[in-house]
């Protein structure tokens, strides 16, 4: 409302003026602009500046209408060289920017940052400067879906083979599903809801049963920016999946093995050492009885035990020396 005033406040001010000098015009070098969303955009418009800028004499407007709607937001406005926050809509706060630099040169550039797809309508820029006058400019804002979330799953209890596509974009995209030889949209359930940003958050699930094919693909196509995604599927994955049990079990058998062997060579060496320790008394009596038996008490044992126990055996027959 205030605006509005303002605005025709300005114009007759225009008329007023314009008798007197060359008339005031406000141009735009591009009027339509289409950016991704989630970008930065910078819209201008030029008006003539002779000599140095007076900035106290500057009023710049710029406000925005969507598509459909009655009323325009503020976005910026810069009154007689200030900027003036009141009149900022609440969605543009800390995203919209007047390149203050460029004044100087007949440049009011709007700069808006991180665009949402609310951002998209028809943007006036007004500017005041010894003379009046307004331009519009479109802004359009796209989302590619290109980042697509894919799933495959097997129906519990069925030979059937899900697959699933979930990707977030702008305008609504429909969904294809195709393998090597078929077109499978037919039998895909696709749906979708708005997310609080405005983008239509697109689900599409392809239920059949699997057969020779095992690559699917889903397409994403956004009819109004002619632009298409898409993301492959092989329900190889599906098998992927039993072979990563049967690792799982293989990782599980293989150190279960080495434990065993591990426990039971311990167990063997243990019980050999036992042993050993038991016959030793034994052979050192009869070593005393008859020094002869010595070469013979050595094949008794064993290569391994004897290079473990090596020191051992060593020590006994030098024992057994001493006493001899
Ligand atoms: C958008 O502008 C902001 C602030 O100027 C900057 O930090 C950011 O990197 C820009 N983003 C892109 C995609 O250019
Ligand atoms: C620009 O300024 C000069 C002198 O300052 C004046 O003669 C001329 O008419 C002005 N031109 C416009 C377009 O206002
Ligand atoms: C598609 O899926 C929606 C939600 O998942 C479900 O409500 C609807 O019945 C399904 N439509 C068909 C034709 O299977
Ligand atoms: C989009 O929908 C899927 C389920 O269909 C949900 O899991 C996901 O969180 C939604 N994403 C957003 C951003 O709303
Ligand atoms: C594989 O599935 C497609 C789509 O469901 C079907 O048209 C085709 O006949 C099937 N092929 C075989 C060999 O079953
Ligand atoms: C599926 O795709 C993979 C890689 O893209 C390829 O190696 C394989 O041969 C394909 N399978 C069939 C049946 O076409």
């Amino acid at each position: 409302m205030f605006q509005i005033l303002t605005m025709l406040l300005l114009e007759t001010q225009l008329y007023v003026v314009s008798g007197e000098r060359e008339l005031f015009t406000v141009e735009v070098p591009q009027q339509l602009y289409v950016v991704e969303y989630g970008s930065n955009v910078t819209m201008e418009c030029r008006f003539p500046v002779n000599g140095s800028l007076n900035l106290g004499l500057l009023t710049v407007v710029w406000e925005q209408k969507r598509q459909g709607q009655l009323k325009s937001k503020g976005v910026y406005t810069l009154r007689n060289g200030k900027a003036f926050a009141p009149s900022q809509h609440h969605d543009y706060i800390g995203r919209a920017a007047l390149l203050h630099s460029e004044l100087k040169l007949g440049r009011a550039i709007l700069q808006i940052t991180s665009v949402k797809i609310t951002d998209a309508g028809s943007y006036l820029c007004l500017i005041d400067y010894q003379g009046v006058d307004y331009k519009y400019i479109t802004l359009e804002v796209k989302a590619s879906y290109k980042r697509i979330n894919t799933q495959v799953m097997r129906k519990p209890g069925e030979d059937k083979v899900v697959l699933m596509c979930q990707s977030e974009g702008f305008p609504l995209a429909e969904v294809f599903w195709q393998n090597e030889n078929f077109n499978l949209s037919g039998s895909a359930n696709t749906t979708y809801t708005l997310t609080a940003d405005g983008l239509y958050n697109v689900t599409s699930i392809l239920t059949f049963k699997p057969n020779i094919s095992e690559n699917y693909s889903c397409v994403f196509w956004n009819k109004e920016l002619n632009g298409k995604t898409s993301a492959h599927i092989s329900t190889l994955a599906l098998m992927s999946n039993q072979y990563s049990g049967q690792k799982s079990l293989i990782l599980f058998i293989v150190p279960m093995c080495v434990m065993v062997a591990v426990l039971s060579s311990a167990l063997i060496i243990f019980q050999k050492r036992k042993s050993l320790k038991n016959e030793q008394p034994r052979k050192d009596r009869k070593r005393k009885l008859d020094p002869n038996m010595k070469d013979e008490n050595r094949d008794d044992f064993n290569s391994q035990t004897e290079a473990l126990y090596m020191s051992t055996v060593t020590a006994s027959r030098d024992s057994g020396s001493v006493v001899l």
